[in-house]
């Protein structure tokens, strides 16, 4: 009897973890929704809205530039500080860091068809395949 309420505590203590994992890091004060709010949402906005037209002049590809640089940046910070629970949130974030970067890339070539590409099949992909998930 003693054992097994010894393993439930245990295995209530690993749920916990894994909530905590993906809302919050290990170590660092940074929670998820936080990144999300300030990262995640306003870069990816701003670039869905800058490619339903095209960028118009050199600012806006050089915004675009940035906003697929922090898209794929924000793919490695969600990889950071043990916050990573499974595999789909790993395979959401790898998407995010090479959906970025491509992004960047077709940004920096001003080539408006390969960035609505990497934001449709990189970047929005990446958000979808997590929050599917994760996301309650
Ligand atoms: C690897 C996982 C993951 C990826 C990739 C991801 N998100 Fe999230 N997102 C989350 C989780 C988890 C939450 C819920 C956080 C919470 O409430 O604790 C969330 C919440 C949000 C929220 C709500 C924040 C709030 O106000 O509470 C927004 C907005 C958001 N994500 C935008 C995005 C966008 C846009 C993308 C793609 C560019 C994206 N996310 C990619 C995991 C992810």
């Amino acid at each position: 009897m003693k054992k097994i309420m010894i393993g439930a505590a245990l295995l209530a203590l690993a749920g916990w973890q894994i909530v905590a994992q993906v809302s919050k890091g290990k170590t660092r004060a940074l929670e998820t929704k936080t990144w999300m709010k300030t990262v995640n949402g306003p870069q990816c906005s701003a670039a869905a809205k800058m490619l339903k037209a095209g960028p118009a002049d050199d600012k806006e590809w050089a915004a675009l530039l940035t906003n697929g640089q922090m898209l794929s940046e924000a793919g490695f910070v969600l990889m950071a500080d043990g916050r990573c629970p499974d595999k789909v949130w790993a395979d959401a974030a790898k998407k995010l860091q090479d959906g970025g970067a491509a992004l960047a890339t077709a940004a920096a070539a001003k080539n408006v068809d390969d960035a609505r590409k990497a934001l449709n099949e990189g970047v929005l992909a990446s958000c979808k395949g997590c929050h599917s998930a994760h996301k309650k």
